[in-house]
């Protein structure tokens, strides 16, 4: 497709003196953690798929705003999250990713065991300690929900529902009958930067022509159309280019696209943002997901993950490489240039620069992590 064909529509104009934040929010300790208390904190976090955690027992662990959780299942099938703490004299129970208890979680110090739904089964000499009650131990619960597949996390006391989180998202995305897929790939990427540096990147294309010309030759940077910021989420649409099937290392698509899809969406990729911390991006004929794990202000672990149709991932000779090796390429020079931001923004020279029209949900976010911060400060 020439450059021509695209058909860009009018956009309105930024307001002016629109420009980037203050080095502070990508560099100073205090402003990283109001994000972490005010983002990670309180807002429902993506910890994974229900697929790590299928089989009763079976378990992930996560860094979150500190604390260490553990995401299991028990023997209902419910998703449950706890904080990594024993209850009897606080030792971390868990000191693996990933793996899968046999039944139940005991502590490495005196063995006080937990069911899988948290409850204390088994203490070890508490029965001559009067007034003792097992009951009054279970572990520290962390709310836990599913959506379509994905398992979301609250460290809050009383979070709103998940489904007040999503919106419309859901309902949008109901054909990709994201819960079926299955990993395919992960890879993690331990990134030198903020991680709104991060999102930020991962909504705008302008750096496409540039920085991914694989990309840009598979789907134009200009095409699509983006949603307006939404309070929990931002996102919106590229399409392929005529002759492209899918984002691969050639544009053709060696697997079946995914059975929910009607022609409109085969032709589409879609990328949102779910605040705050997953990047769900939906091609014709496969899902890759990337999930946030803030450590510093300047440093990001980055969880990308490539699901797949279980039917096609069945086939003896699946191969994915075509989808994975074009993402991980994108995605290194994507984290690539957000080290250099986080590299520059650290300068004593650098100064806000100003937006162009075609940032404006980047804009937008950012008007968003000022509020945040404001609010923050008043809260004090
Ligand atoms: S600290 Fe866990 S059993 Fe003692
Ligand atoms: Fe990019």
């Amino acid at each position: 497709m020439q450059e021509t064909d695209i058909v860009v529509k009018p956009r309105g104009v930024m307001p002016q003196g629109a420009t980037t934040l203050p080095a502070a929010y990508y560099t100073a300790p205090d402003y990283f953690q109001r994000e972490m208390d005010a983002f990670f904190g309180r807002m429902w976090v993506c910890a994974g798929r229900t697929e790590q955690v299928q089989v009763p027992g079976q378990f992930v662990v996560r860094e979150l705003v500190g604390e260490s959780l553990i995401i299991t299942s028990a023997a209902d099938g419910r998703v449950h999250a706890f904080y990594n703490v024993c209850r009897h004299r606080g030792t971390k129970l868990c000191t693996e990713e990933a793996g899968a208890f046999p039944g139940s979680i005991q502590c490495p110090y005196h063995a006080w065991t937990y069911g899988l739904d948290g409850r204390l089964i088994g203490a070890p000499h508490m029965d001559e300690v009067p007034h003792f009650r097992r009951e009054d131990y279970p572990l520290h619960r962390v709310h836990a929900d599913v959506w379509d597949g994905h398992v979301f996390v609250n460290t809050s006391a009383n979070p709103p529902p998940l489904r007040e989180q999503l919106g419309d998202l859901p309902s949008k995305f109901t054909s990709w009958r994201m819960a079926d897929l299955q990993l395919g790939h992960r890879i993690v990427y331990d990134v030198r930067a903020n991680w709104k540096l991060i999102i930020q990147n991962y909504n705008e294309c302008l750096h496409c022509p540039n920085l991914h010309p694989a990309l840009n030759k598979l789907s134009h940077y200009l095409s699509g159309e983006n949603e307006p910021l939404h309070a929990t989420y931002m996102g919106g649409r590229m399409d392929l280019r005529p002759g492209v099937a899918t984002l691969s290392t050639d544009g053709t698509c060696p697997r079946a696209f995914l059975p929910g899809l009607g022609d409109q969406d085969r032709r589409r990729v879609y990328y949102y943002a779910i605040f705050p911390n997953m990047l769900l991006s939906l091609h014709p004929d496969y899902m890759m997901v990337h999930t946030l794990w803030p450590i510093a202000p300047d440093r990001t672990i980055n969880i990308c993950e490539w699901h797949f149709d279980p039917q096609e991932l069945a086939r003896p000779d699946f191969d994915a490489s075509d989808a994975i090796d074009f993402w991980d390429l994108t995605n290194r020079q994507d984290w690539g240039v957000c080290e250099l931001s986080q590299a520059g923004i650290s300068s004593r020279a650098y100064t806000p620069g100003p937006y162009s029209n075609r940032e404006d949900l980047l804009y937008a976010f950012d008007r968003m992590i000022v509020n945040l911060h404001s609010l923050k400060n008043e809260e004090r």
